[in-house]
């Protein structure tokens, strides 16, 4: 049963149960379209409140459907079937009214909402528009300007936002179920509005829609759907009703078969099944009701920051009073320019900020559930961290480091009770970036990492289960993308193509100018340390710049020059001098942008293929969420692996072969040939 009617007067109760979010799935179409016909033909019900069981409204279409053949009642046609119902419909709105739920429910006379409602067509991060009258009905209600934005950014609006633009009737407080029941036999007694289908839309002058394209188009850095969603809304101002919708549909119906779309509805599946990965089916996390963090720089302020944005109390430490001063006022900075950009509100700083406790005394970790270490990254520094931890925590608090490329066994390897210890890797900025490796050793107890999957869950990050390796999953992915930037530049590019050829991929920046602004010095640490341990890392040119300590933005030069206060990148003539000197010996050739790209991400298609084997990632899919929420890697091609796997793994593997043999790459891995040779996308022996 998806589907509850019952009679609460002359008033019907339409109650939709389709767990999990009440998708719209062929069946409830069906029981919908049902019950629209029944209520119509029964003369004792004089309206109709279509409200939900669970979490939510209707969230949308079922996203499982669209890999399928479209089965009737196709949803323009359910939404136009209520519209004309002869009982007025009022939608009761809680949790979320999205895509098909939002369209349904401009099918119905009136919309009302609990306080906390959300409401939006969020198609666009789908790939595609809406499909069911959303980009024509909605500026028929809200007027095209609110309607373009919110088509074509995909962001939901408050209940308050709904309200004051029109777009519900009223906010219910207190019980929906009752408000709504009310409203609707109240509006019986009122001449009903026209459907929105006999509205008109009212006008817009033509440089909106010159400069709204601009907006859009600059935004959606080669996605498809939004500029098209924007294309909808313009037709449902300047044609009729029937031919707006049919325009919508096509445009639906043309972007759902598209690779675009493909891609997001896999990262979509992906981040959720992200969050409960099967091998920890059945294991019980710890409560978390307390963190603490260690060290108040970058990280641990940014780590600080997003645990109190989950609500818990957090206790930092540091090493001595002015450097507890410097962590909490690098928080107090975070949290002002949240406020500043609206994020927030004052009170919710102030709120955040209270809930802080700087400190030097290991001994008020005593109770705390969750610590996570972000000092300087030294193994002896950290593990004389983890020595006062060992002593002074819980045995059952779970003990985390945020290292970056250092081995957590070794930090751990003289603490109490290791098997409550675990690598939680964010990335920078650690309050905005959604990615959180997760790296347990081999003493790590499944609750301890499903304690890690539950913190993920509660500061909404993307979880990632990551194996012990020199950088996990994504830093040993980023010493490749660098080491092939640099190969490029020996073998005749200049950064400027190759940054402009990543950023024509999708990447929000190029390699050089995303090392210019965090600086290269920190590879440069790294690489000593990699030769320390008998490694021979590639930064031929990276090198020379650190000498000449150029270390990107805060030095005022590293790959590119940058005028003071400019961080526009400018070409550097002692860069382009470096660059020649050392590619003397290499032969040079012209690159287009397509050569860059191949250059670039085939190789990085190459790394993660031995991950995988390796099982350093345990899923192609994680690699996919590693890219896109940690690097930027742009989520409408589904990530590095699902690109892979269109681009198809015998080209890949052909151009390997060809890069290799130019000296410009690793040659293709045993195991991407095999994959090749079998047609089969599996990368494990
Ligand atoms: N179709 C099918 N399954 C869906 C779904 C959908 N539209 N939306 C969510 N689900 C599934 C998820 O995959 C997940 O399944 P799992 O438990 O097996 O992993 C489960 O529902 C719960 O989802 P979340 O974990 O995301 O639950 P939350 O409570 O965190 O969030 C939500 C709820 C805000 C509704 C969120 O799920 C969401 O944003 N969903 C997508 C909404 C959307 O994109 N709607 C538009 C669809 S396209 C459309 O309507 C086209 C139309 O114009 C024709
Ligand atoms: P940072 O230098 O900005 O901050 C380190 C902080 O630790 C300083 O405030 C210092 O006073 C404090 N500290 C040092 N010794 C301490 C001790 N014994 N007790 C308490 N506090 C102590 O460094 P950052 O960048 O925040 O890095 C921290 C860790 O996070 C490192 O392990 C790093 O590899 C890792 N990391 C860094 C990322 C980045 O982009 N900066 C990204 C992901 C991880």
């Amino acid at each position: 049963m998806t589907l509850i009617i019952e009679r609460k007067g002359d008033v019907a109760l339409v109650t939709i149960d389709n767990p999990p979010v009440n998708a719209l799935s062929q069946a409830l179409r069906q029981d919908l379209w049902d019950a629209a016909e029944s209520l119509d033909a029964d003369p004792l019900v004089g309206a109709v409140v279509l409200i939900c069981e669970g979490r939510t409204f209707i969230a949308g279409a079922d996203v499982i459907e669209f890999g399928k053949p479209p089965m009737p009642p196709h949803l323009p046609d359910l939404v136009a079937r209520i519209e004309m119902a002869t009982k007025p419909w009022t939608a009761a709105i809680h949790g979320s009214a999205l895509g098909g739920g939002l369209e349904v429910a401009l099918g119905c006379r009136f919309r009302v909402a609990v306080p906390k409602a959300s409401i939006g067509l969020p198609e666009v991060r789908l790939g595609i528009v809406p499909g069911a009258g959303g980009t024509v009905r909605l500026p028929r209600l809200v007027g095209p300007v609110l309607a373009a934005e919110m088509v074509t950014t995909g962001t939901p609006v408050t209940a308050q936002k709904a309200r004051s633009q029109g777009l519900i009737d009223a906010i219910i407080e207190g019980d929906l179920e009752k408000g709504a029941i009310d409203f609707a036999r109240a509006a019986l007694d009122q001449s009903l509005p026209l459907p929105l289908s006999q509205r008109g839309v009212p006008p817009v002058d033509a440089a909106f829609w010159e400069t709204t394209s601009k907006t859009v188009a600059s935004r959606a850095k080669g996605e498809d759907a939004p500029l098209r969603a924007l294309g909808c809304v313009r037709k449902a101002t300047e044609a009729d009703f029937e031919t707006a919708m049919a325009f919508e549909r096509q445009t639906f119906l043309e972007l759902r078969g598209s690779p675009q779309a493909a891609a997001l509805r896999h990262v979509f599946f992906a981040e959720r099944a992200a969050l409960r990965p099967p091998e920890l089916a059945g294991v019980e996390p710890r409560s978390i009701r307390s963190a603490a963090v260690i060290g108040g720089g970058t990280m641990g302020a940014g780590i600080a920051a997003t645990l109190r944005e989950a609500g818990l109390p957090v206790t930092l430490v540091e090493r001595d009073e002015p450097a507890v001063d410097r962590g909490l006022s690098n928080l107090r900075s975070i949290f002002e320019s949240a406020v500043k950009r609206g994020k927030i509100s004052p009170e919710t700083a102030a709120e955040r900020l209270s809930g802080i406790v700087g400190t030097t005394d290991y001994s008020l970790l005593a109770r705390i559930d969750v610590v996570i270490e972000a000092v300087f990254e030294d193994v002896d520094v950290k593990r004389e961290v983890f020595g006062k931890l060992s002593a002074v925590c819980r045995p059952d608090a779970v003990l985390a480091t945020n290292t970056s490329y250092l081995d957590p066994q070794q930090i751990a390897a003289h603490i109490k009770c290791p098997e409550r210890f675990i690598g939680l890797h964010f990335f920078s900025p650690a309050h905005v970036m959604k990615l959180l490796e997760i790296v347990p050793t081999a003493k790590t107890a499944p609750a301890t990492l499903a304690t890690g999957f539950a913190l993920a869950r509660m500061l909404s990050k993307i979880p990632v289960r990551a194996g012990i390796c020199d950088g996990f999953i994504g830093n040993r992915i980023l010493k490749v993308t660098r080491a092939q930037a640099e190969r490029l530049l020996l073998a005749g590019a200049t950064p400027q193509a190759v940054d402009q050829a990543m950023r024509s991929f999708g990447l929000p920046m190029g390699p050089f100018e995303a090392q210019d602004l965090g600086g290269l010095d920190i590879a440069a640490f790294q690489r000593k340390a990699a030769r320390a341990r008998g490694e021979t890392p590639f930064a031929p040119i990276a090198e020379r710049l650190c000498a000449l300590e150029r270390f990107g933005q805060k030095s005022g030069g590293g790959w590119f020059d940058y005028a003071k206060g400019d961080r526009t990148p400018k070409q550097s003539e002692v860069v382009a001098d470096i660059i020649a000197g050392e590619a003397r010996e290499t032969p040079q050739r012209a690159w287009d942008q397509a050569g860059i790209i191949d250059c670039v991400v085939l190789p990085m298609v190459n790394e993660a293929s031995k991950i995988l084997n390796e099982k350093v990632a345990l899923r192609a899919e994680d690699i996919d969420l590693v890219e896109i929420h940690g690097y930027g890697f742009p989520r409408w091609r589904g990530g590095l692996m699902h690109y892979a796997e269109g681009r198809g793994i015998a080209d890949i593997v052909a151009s390997l072969e060809e890069l290799a043999a130019e000296g410009l790459a690793e040659p293709p891995s045993d195991l991407l040939c095999r994959c090749a040779k079998s047609g089969q996308f599996v990368f494990t022996d």
